[in-house]
């Protein structure tokens, strides 16, 4: 008797577990060799952990939905409706141009100089008492300045902004009681947007620019709320983490270092390099429409699949050396900030404040050591709790 079930390799990994989190990347490895779509049995998805597979999914957005959510669980996926991470053409395109009119290159472009101000105020003394964690000293503190400003909400809403942005990527992973508790904090965050008014956001900010794209006629009006939420739920911790695995590689490494210093123009390819290497999203959720063969297996139709940027970076099919941090890599292909239709709009912003950061710390150290540190516990994000290092 011949079986119709679609055929793919199965798995008792849990890409959510602590001990997966702590080093995620054998696992990875192991997924990857087990065949091009391996079902994850504990959660009931079917993972894509293949460089060419995981592009070609984010390509193909009919079929890789984003519109049946983008977490691992029904609560969290009935939440992220109506905001631009799940539409779909046309109103993807109407909602995505709100949000780039103030996030596209030529706009963020004016800001380095700024960016690279704050950051030098920030590192000087914190290099200049020695020891100082990277995370909660540096990373966190100069893009809540930053981003404060940009989107132009009231300061006293930056710490719960910044709580919110960690509870949505937390509340991503599949149901448990840190999703619960993560999801609690969503709510508050919705509803204190949703409280926001025009008077609220400053002058030419990017929030309020989002009051003229509606005024324009661009969005609906009803849209305002999440389209800000579409600024500050992804921006906050993305970036941080980006920043701490930066200067966690560079502890790590400090070869690299030592060529950043003497060829300060490879800063960009470094930062493409990190989100390549460590990417902050490691796992990110679609829904597939239909059956769809990825070389001799299926994902079936109807099932969730787990995108796994983080393994796609380490694909020995595509990258030479994977597991190695090189900052002369040339790796602008990589998908640490996603591919296709809903590649990230923070993009150039993100790119350019940890450009800021890294500049500011080149000019002011030769060497990086580790202290103490802590990994974070979050189901879709790598970085650290805490990141104590000591300036040389
Ligand atoms: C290093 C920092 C960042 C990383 C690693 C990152 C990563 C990602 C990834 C992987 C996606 C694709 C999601 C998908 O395919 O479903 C994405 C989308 C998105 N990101 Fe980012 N992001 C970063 C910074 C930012 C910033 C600073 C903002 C806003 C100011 C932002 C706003 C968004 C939005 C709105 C989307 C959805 C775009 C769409 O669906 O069309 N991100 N990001």
């Amino acid at each position: 008797m011949t079986s119709t079930a679609p055929r793919t390799a199965r798995s008792t990994v849990d890409p959510f577990a602590a001990e997966v989190a702590a080093d995620p990347y054998p696992y990875y490895r192991e997924l990857r060799n087990s065949g091009p779509v391996v079902y994850l049995e504990k959660h009931d998805v079917y993972a894509l952990t293949r460089y060419a597979d995981v592009r070609a999914a984010l390509r193909d957005w009919e079929t890789f939905t984003s519109a049946k959510g983008t977490a691992f669980n029904p609560v969290m996926n009935q939440q992220v409706r109506g905001l631009v991470l799940t539409a779909e053409p046309p109103e993807h395109g109407a909602l995505r141009g709100a949000l780039l009119e103030r996030l596209k290159p030529s706009s963020v472009h004016g800001y380095a100089n700024w960016f690279e101000q704050k950051a030098a105020e920030m590192v000087t003394p914190l290099v200049e008492r020695g020891t100082f964690d990277a995370v909660n000293e540096l990373a966190q503190p100069f893009l809540a300045t930053i981003l404060t400003e940009l989107i132009g909400f009231p300061h006293e809403l930056t710490d719960k902004f910044v709580a919110g942005s960690t509870a949505a990527f937390l509340a991503m992973g599949p149901m448990n009681e840190r999703t619960d508790n993560a999801l609690a904090v969503i709510q508050d965050v919705m509803s204190t947007i949703a409280g926001i008014t025009r008077a609220d956001l400053a002058p030419g900010s990017m929030g309020e620019s989002l009051y003229r794209a509606a005024e324009r006629g661009e969005i609906p009006d009803e849209y305002v709320g999440n389209l800000l939420f579409d600024y500050v739920g992804p921006a906050f911790d993305t970036t941080t983490h980006a920043i701490g695995n930066l200067i966690w590689a560079l502890a790590r490494n400090p070869g690299q270092l030592t060529i950043l210093r003497a060829e300060p123009a490879l800063i960009p390819r470094a930062v493409d390099e990190i989100l390549r290497y460590q990417p902050p999203i490691q796992i990110w959720g679609r829904f597939c429409r239909k059956d769809t063969e990825f070389g001799d297996m299926t994902v079936p139709g109807g099932s969730r699949v787990a995108i796994v940027l983080g393994s796609a970076n380490r694909d020995e099919r595509h990258y030479s050396d994977p597991d190695i941090f090189d900052v002369r890599r040339t790796a602008r292909d990589h998908l640490g900030l996603g591919y296709g239709m809903h590649r990230c709009t923070g993009a150039s912003l993100a790119h350019l404040e940890i450009e800021a950061v890294l500049r500011a710390l080149l000019e002011r150290m030769d060497r990086i050591e580790l202290g103490k540190s802590r990994r974070l516990l979050n189901h879709t994000v790598r970085g650290f709790d805490r990141l104590e290092v000591r300036a040389g």
